[in-house]
């Protein structure tokens, strides 16, 4: 029996191989399924490296010029999908500088000098988690945006503040949509901070060591839009701090919202009915009717738990590589698109069903006084105007209480005579205290409930949001103002405005 023919030698490594690979390791080897999606950073990072290679004498101008060109016709074949990605060429990486080279010849062969793809990945990666970070801070801020208009609109409207999930004290349900707003604010900062870390730049570590060659690493940094190159070859091409951080920052986001979700779906429910959401963001059952099913609000929950893993995935991978860089770190990629895919459409499911759900409240009034949520109002009158001590308060409102509810009637249903047979000086003026609407205004204290304090925090949120947003714009403006001029100018590289795919 004639044994097949092996497959060819990779062409780009295999140099000193006799043959290609098994298809089994062509199968665990090849990254191009998902790492095709770093394939503008890719690009973004050979144009930056081949300037700079030309700009040190290590490359002609015209080589240059040839690797522009092939890069250029490279990224439109992408771009309308002409370009075929090969899993022989395991990556996106080698896919990009295998095509260069079939279509310019030997300047293509050049492009590599000076550079890795160890150092290429770890650039490639921090560009697209820089990116993600930069749309899921807007998809952040536009959340925030929808929250502080709906806080503001019903600053007023009382609703049932809840411990342990049981009536608490009255709140009103724009202090309660605005502490989220204050969970998200902390979201942007994780990942503002997370930007300032990762905006360093590997490209010229090469493969661990650094490079032979006189490249001027600053020169690469500048034009990808970091701060600084990373100052050690060894931990530029090794860690993935930076993925991780973005990875916490999204995990811990997406509990954020996770919880949100669960109360929207609490809130929708039949006994609740405290909020409805349009057919927009439901769905029907397909035997009951009746039903009107939160499943975005429940989707958005379940997201939190493949963010989590994901972070646990990597740190898991990461934990027991010796420096510096390890096939390993190939698993890096899948955990981060996908999270980063999960956390996008959460943010804007939530957003969405933010400006979309319509809170009944006349209902949420009503449940906000259910359960004596004013008892702690009737005690805090005891202390203030017949100084009792606390706990004594506590303890006579504690039998009001018992006596209420061996009637059957909320603590304002209780008459001013039942009230006196605990404590004999208490007189009418208790009773308005009683009401959730004197509980809340009366909840004043910096942070509190009060609709006065909830009016002007939500206005303070509108106002910073707002002018956050004009300033965006602004620079938005500017920089297309400056990517025109720019056009002219050769190797003048687009700031980083996509989005990630
Ligand atoms: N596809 C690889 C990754 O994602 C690129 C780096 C490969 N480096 C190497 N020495 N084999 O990590």
């Amino acid at each position: 029996m004639t044994e097949p023919p092996a497959p060819p030698a990779n062409t780009l490594w295999g140099g000193r191989f006799a043959a290609g690979p098994a298809g089994v390791m062509e199968e665990i080897n090849a990254s191009i399924d998902f790492d095709r999606r770093l394939w503008r950073q890719d690009i973004r990072g050979s144009r930056a490296h081949a300037a700079m290679l030309a700009k040190c004498g290590i490359l002609t101008a015209d080589d240059l010029a040839d690797i522009e060109r092939g890069l250029a016709a490279i990224e439109a074949e992408i771009e309308s999908g002409r370009f075929a990605f090969s899993r022989a060429l395991e990556d996106i990486h080698l896919n990009i500088e295998a095509r260069l080279t079939e279509r310019i010849g030997e300047a293509g062969k050049r492009l590599h000098t000076a550079r890795s793809r160890n150092d290429q990945v770890a650039t490639d990666f921090r560009l697209w988690v820089r990116d993600a970070i930069d749309g899921i801070d807007a998809q952040l801020a536009d959340l925030m945006r929808a929250l502080a208009t709906r806080a503001a609109r019903h600053a007023a409207d009382p609703m049932p503040g809840m411990t342990h999930l049981q009536a608490a004290q009255p709140v009103t349900f724009g202090h309660h949509l605005l502490a989220y707003v204050e969970m998200l604010a902390r979201d942007r900062g994780r990942l503002a901070d997370a930007r300032r870390r990762l905006n360093e730049c590997p490209l010229g570590a090469a493969a661990l060591a650094g490079t032979s060659f006189p490249i001027d690493r600053s020169m690469t940094a500048a034009a990808l839009g970091f701060d600084r190159p990373m100052a050690n070859s060894l931990d530029a091409v090794s860690d993935r701090d930076f993925a991780l951080e973005f990875l916490a920052a999204a995990a811990i986001s997406a509990v954020h919202l996770s919880r949100f979700a669960e109360e929207i779906v609490i809130w929708c429910a039949a006994p609740f009915r405290f909020v409805r959401l349009s057919d927009a963001f439901t769905t029907g059952s397909s035997i009951m009717p009746q039903k009107r099913n939160p499943d975005a609000a429940e989707l958005v929950r379940a997201k939190s738990g493949r963010i989590a893993g994901a972070l646990v995935g990597l740190l898991t991978v990461m934990k027991g590589l010796p420096l510096a860089y390890a096939k390993d770190m190939q698993e890096d990629k899948e955990g981060v698109f996908d999270a980063a895919g999960a956390w996008a459409l959460a943010l804007a499911a939530m957003a969405g069903m933010v400006r979309d759900m319509v809170p009944d409240t006349a209902r949420l009034r009503a449940a906000a006084g259910e359960g004596h949520a004013t008892a702690t109002d009737l005690a805090d009158w005891l202390v203030r105007v017949l100084r009792l001590p606390f706990r004594t308060a506590h303890h006579v409102t504690g039998r009001l209480v018992a006596r209420a509810d061996a009637r059957g009637v909320d603590l304002p249903g209780l008459t001013l005579d039942e009230m006196r047979a605990e404590e004999p000086r208490i007189t009418a003026d208790i009773f308005t205290v009683l009401t959730v609407d004197a509980s809340v205004a009366s909840r004043l204290s910096y942070g509190g409930t009060a609709p006065a304090r909830v009016a002007a925090e939500a206005a303070r949120w509108q106002e910073r949001l707002g002018q956050e947003r004009l300033g965006q714009e602004r620079l938005g403006q500017e920089r297309l103002g400056q990517e025109r001029l720019g056009q002219d100018r050769p190797g003048h590289e687009r700031p980083a405005q996509e989005r990630p795919e």
